[in-house]
Parts: structure tokens; C-alpha cells; sequence
């Protein structure tokens, strides 16, 4: 998702702010641009692709001065070019802005200020507020006032930078994420804290409906309405600067193998988190539990599990539906919501709809300093470390690893979960990795994956094919086993592939049926069990465990499989195409 960043300091700005881009790529992005102040002059460069690609061609890092402003987009509107890409600068080249989010009333806008002798380079939403912004300031001739007289005429969600060419940084924030780096002689806005985290781990979390100003001479944080605010400077994690990808290829391999040890940090510090959290569902009249994409994958696990050994009934709510359907939610209830960063816009609204009835929010969260957190009554971090590839992979395990923790309280300790064989069950899966490498060469030509699971191993089949179409642009889908009869059985033929999750529980037999029924019609089979069958073309053991551990040592060689099967269909692991880490827009 588009990541902005403003600096403001002793050194020259354009390395800085190429640097922090870079660091902040894995939120995913399609092209990069970066504006900066000299002599009160603005100058800008921007370009399609990666942000090393762009800066070879056109040296992003070469441009002047020690002010300035970047950006990695994510289109939303207009296409993918380098008129859209980010900076923005007003007709008169006076102020520059970088934006993340959506400008709801960006067509009214443009309209009346184009009649006013305005004009505009690009397609995007975004370059209204650089010409919103020059009207009022030629009005008022001051940044502050120009800031409060440009927020109160944009409608929708946003966090932008705007750079004036008098030496003076703005910003200001509703409801997408932006946080200022206070170093000794650097200082930052940016999206992300691995924005600036090299120079500084002070940060000020802006709230939101504020706005900063930051020159030379000042720094403040206002509010809406022109009111100074009081802030506070928080230190904030170091380990989240530790992104680098070491022995690895990519990330997204070294955070998939990373599993064995992050299962056993998940919910370290949070042991308090952890008790409130179950005493507070353990007394609640209705539980829900809510996320996006994997995150929403664990909440329906943790509705089979919370059902099985805790005997406590919880509702799943994918976050971008409930706000169709804000009913479902009774008032003064709990709810839990699951977000690796802690920023997805759709959580976001579904927290958001859930607190204006009065419900009380747990949430599992990785980034501690996110905007989930702020908005949580209780917040148990999942301690796994800065997960960098776009697709979920350890955040995954280790959101189960806390809903399991939660299990344990629920049930006064009667329910013992055995992390140690959960960590060695895993390591036994990575072992695994030649024989995925060469069960990912039959994906090559392969253009429909089907996943089938039953009971608990459905949300799992589910999770698998996510991972599937992420990374290998591969159609994928996860299938209840019971379900292939009433349609899917239609779609096999020689030319799909099934993976079949048939542990060797109340599932197995119907299981195996429809797998017999899938390779009777011609389709390769990948069994992922404890025990072999001649139906199945591969076969990929899981070591014979708990069934706890059972659950999470089913999708490591599913995760294993989409990487390696990445790779034979050279795409990048890493960043997916059209895909960002965390989707801060709606
Ligand atoms: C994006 C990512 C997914 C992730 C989802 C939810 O779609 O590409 O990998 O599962 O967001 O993210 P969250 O940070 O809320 O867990």
C-alpha cells in the first residue's frame, strides 16, 4: 500500500528518503517518486518500478537539498504511469504533496478548482490536494491556516506530506497511519516506522484528525481545529529494523522457516493480555472475531477450536462485511479482532463499528504500535518479528499459537498445548523442502488448484489456497471435501490438481472418498497426511502429533509448496504483483 515519507534535517534529504523507501517497500507498491526543497525552489523525480530500478534511471537520490517529501504507490486511481506516481506538485510548483488513501470528493474538487484556472498532470485523486492546498495559501500566505482550510473541504481517509517551497513540511492524518521519526538533527513523517527507523526509534504517533508543521525554527502537532495538541514521544521497537533477509533468497522463505522459533515467542509479553483477554471472554454474552485475508483464515480456525476446548461459542465476521451487516454485531459484546499490522483499513472500520455498540476489543496483533492497538481495550502481541513478505506466512502459525494460549486460560489450564512439539513438528516439515521443491515443478503448467479439507482442516484448505494464488498467480481455492459432490466435482479433469488435507481423524475416510472420486477423473493428487494411500500421485507426511500441532504442521509445506512453485513460475515471492503488506485503504 502507498507509503509516504517527509524529512526535514542536517542531511541531504533525497539518499534518506530513498533509503526509507526502501525499507518500507514491503508494503507493496508500482512506482516511486521523491520532491525536494532548495533555495526555495521544489524539484521533483518519479518513475515506474521498484525503487532501485527508478532510481538508476532517473536518480531519485541525486535530487538537492535537505528537505523533501517521497512516495511508493499503490495505484487505486488511474493507472499504473509515471504522471501518476507521487510527488504531486501544484500548478505554480510551489507545494509538493505525497498521499495515502482515497480523496472521496476529488472529482467536485477538481472540477471547481480547474475552473479557477488550476491545472493537473495526472489521473489520481491525490493532486487535488497539492492545488487545494496553493489556493489557500495563496489566500492566507500561512501554512497553518492553509492546512485547516485544505482538511475541512477533503472528504475520505488520508495521511499526506505537503512540502512548501518557503523550507516549511506539513502533515496530517485521518484514518491511515502516520507517525513522525524525532531523531537529534533528522526528523521524519512517514508511514511506517522502517521509514525512518535507521536514524532514529523515537516516535510520535499522530492521532487521528491532527495535523504537524515542522520547519527550521518549529515543530507542532494541532488538531482539526488549530488547537495545539500534547504529544508523546515513544520508543519504539529496534527488532523491527532487523528486515534483512540473510542466508535467504527471499523473505518470504526465511519467515516461513523462522516458524520453529516464532511458535515459541508468540504472546511473550503479553502474559497479562492473555489471562484479561480470556476472562473477558469467558464472561461475555456474544464473542466475534474478525480479520482480512490469513487473519480471517485463524479467526475461523478459532471458531472450531474455541467451540472444541473451550466449549465457547464465538462468530466469524470477514472485517470488509460487517459494516453491510453492522446487525450481526449484538451490543456490549466482545470482539476479537486479528491483524498482523495492526493497520488493515477494513479491521479497522469493523473495530470501529463494533466499539459504537459499546463492545469491549481484544486484538492479536504483531505491530504493537499500530492503529489496532490504540483502538483495543486489551492487545496481545504475536512477538513474531517484522514479517516482510506480502503473504502471511509465520504471523499465521503464531496468531494460532495465541488463540491456542487463550484456549489454555479458557479452560483453567486443562487443556495443556505442547509448544516444544509444535517447534520440532515444524522443523520436521522444513526438513521437507527438496521433496516440495520437486512437487512445485508440477505447478509450472498448471492452471487450476483445488484444496480440500473437512472440519478444522478446511479453514486450512482455505488458507493454503490464498497462499497458492498469492504467490503463483495460480487459481487456487479451498474446497470442504463434503461439498465437491454438490458442484466442484464438475471442474476435475486431467488438467487440475487437488491437494487433499486427510489427516488421519473423523475426517480421513470421507476424505479419501473424494479423493478416490477427484483421481477417477483424471486429476493429480497431493496427499498432505500421516498416512500414505496409493491415491495420491505425492505424498507429503505430517509427523504423527497432538492434534493442535497437527493443525499448524499441515500448512508449512502448503507454504513451502507456493513459494517454491513462486519461483518456477518466476514471479517474486516477496512482493506479489498488485498486492501490498498492509492495505490501509478500503
Ligand atoms: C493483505 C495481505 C495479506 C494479509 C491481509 C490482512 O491482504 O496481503 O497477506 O493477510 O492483508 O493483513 P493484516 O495485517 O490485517 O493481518
Amino acid at each position: 500500500m502507498c507509503s509516504i515519507i517527509g524529512y526535514y534535517g542536517l542531511e541531504i534529504a533525497a539518499p534518506v528518503i530513498v533509503k526509507g523507501l526502501k525499507r518500507m517497500e514491503y508494503r507493496g507498491y508500482d512506482s516511486v517518486g521523491v520532491a525536494t526543497e532548495a533555495n526555495n525552489h521544489i524539484e521533483l523525480k518519479k518513475g515506474v518500478g521498484k525503487v532501485a530500478e527508478v532510481n538508476s534511471m532517473v536518480h531519485l537520490d541525486s535530487l538537492p537539498g535537505r528537505m523533501g517529501i517521497g512516495h511508493t504507490r499503490w495505484a487505486t486511481h488511474g493507472k499504473v504511469t509515471d504522471k501518476n506516481a507521487h510527488p504531486h506538485s501544484s500548478s505554480s510548483g510551489k507545494i509538493a504533496i505525497v498521499h495515502n488513501g482515497i480523496i472521496e470528493n476529488y472529482q467536485e474538487l477538481k472540477k471547481e478548482l480547474e475552473k479557477e484556472g488550476y491545472t493537473f498532470k495526472s489521473e489520481t485523486d491525490s493532486e487535488v490536494i497539492a492545488n487545494l492546498l496553493q489556493k489557500n495559501y495563496d489566500v492566507t500566505g500561512d501554512v497553518k491556516d492553509t492546512m485547516m482550510r485544505t482538511i475541512s473541504e477533503l472528504k475520505g481517509h488520508y495521511a499526506f506530506v505537503a512540502m512548501f517551497d518557503n523550507g516549511q513540511l506539513s502533515a496530517a492524518r485521518f484514518h491511515e497511519p502516520l507517525i513522525v521519526g524525532v531523531g537529534l538533527s533528522n526528523f521524519f513523517f512517514s508511514s511506517d516506522v522502517l521509514g525512518f527507523i535507521e536514524y532514529t526509534d523515537d516516535a510520535i504517533y499522530i492521532e487521528n484528525g491532527n495535523f504537524a508543521i515542522m520547519s527550521k525554527n518549529e515543530f507542532k502537532i494541532l488538531d482539526f481545529n488549530g488547537e495545539a495538541v500534547k504529544y508523546q514521544i515513544t520508543k519504539v521497537s529496534k527488532e523491527f529494523a532487523d528486515s534483512y533477509k540473510g542466508e535467504y533468497a527471499h523473505f518470504t522463505l526465511k519467515e516461513i522457516y523462522e516458524q520453529n522459533e516464532t511458535i515459541l515467542k508468540a504472546g511473550e509479553r503479553s502474559e497479562d493480555g492473555i489471562i484479561k483477554a480470556a476472562d473477558f471472554i469467558k464472561h461475555a454474552k456474544n464473542v466475534y472475531i474478525t480479520g482480512s485475508g490469513t487473519s480471517y483464515n485463524s479467526a475461523l480456525i478459532a471458531k472450531h477450536i474455541f467451540s472444541k476446548y473451550a466449549k465457547i461459542k464465538v462468530e466469524t465476521i470477514m472485517s470488509s462485511e460487517l459494516q453491510f451487516s453492522p446487525d450481526i454485531i449484538e451490543p456490549n459484546s466482545i470482539l476479537i479482532a486479528i491483524s498482523q499490522s495492526g493497520e488493515s483499513a477494513d479491521v479497522l472500520e469493523a473495530v470501529n463499528t463494533a466499539k459504537n455498540v459499546k463492545c469491549k476489543i481484544i486484538s492479536i496483533v504483531n505491530l504493537l504500535t499500530s492503529s489496532l492497538v490504540r483502538e483495543s481495550d486489551i492487545a496481545i502481541g504475536m512477538n513474531c518479528g517484522p514479517e516482510i513478505g506480502v503473504a502471511a506466512t509465520k504471523s499465521f502459525t503464531s496468531q494460532l499459537a495465541i488463540l491456542f494460549k487463550i484456549i489454555e486460560k479458557l479452560s483453567n489450564n486443562m487443556v495443556k498445548v505442547d509448544f516444544e512439539e509444535m517447534s520440532r513438528s515444524i522443523s520436521k516439515m522444513l526438513e521437507e523442502r527438496n521433496k516440495i521443491k520437486k512437487i512445485a515443478n508440477e505447478l509450472r503448467e498448471i492452471s487450476d488448484i483445488y484444496v480440500l479439507g473437512r472440519g478444522i482442516h478446511y479453514p486450512i484448505a482455505i488458507e493454503a489456497a490464498l497462499k497458492l494464488k498469492e504467490l503463483t498467480y495460480i487459481h487456487a481455492e479451498g474446497i470442504p471435501g463434503g461439498e465437491l459432490k454438490h458442484g466442484p466435482l464438475a471442474l476435475m479433469d486431467s488438467g487440475v490438481l487437488v491437494i487433499i488435507i486427510n489427516p488421519n481423524d473423523s475426517t480421513y475416510l470421507d476424505t479419501l472418498t473424494s479423493a478416490i472420486q477427484i483421481k477417477s477423473r483424471g486429476a493429480k493428487i497431493i496427499g498432505i497426511s500421516d498416512v500414505p494411500s496409493e491415491t495420491y500421485d505425492y505424498w507429503i507426511e505430517i509427523p504423527k502429533t497432538s492434534d493442535l500441532t497437527y493443525i499448524i504442521s499441515e500448512i508449512i509445506p502448503i507454504q513451502l509448496l507456493s513459494y517454491y512453485a513462486a519461483l518456477e513460475k518466476n514471479t517474486d515471492p516477496d512482493y506479489p504483483r498488485n498486492l501490498a503488506k498492509s492495505v490501509t485503504v478500503k
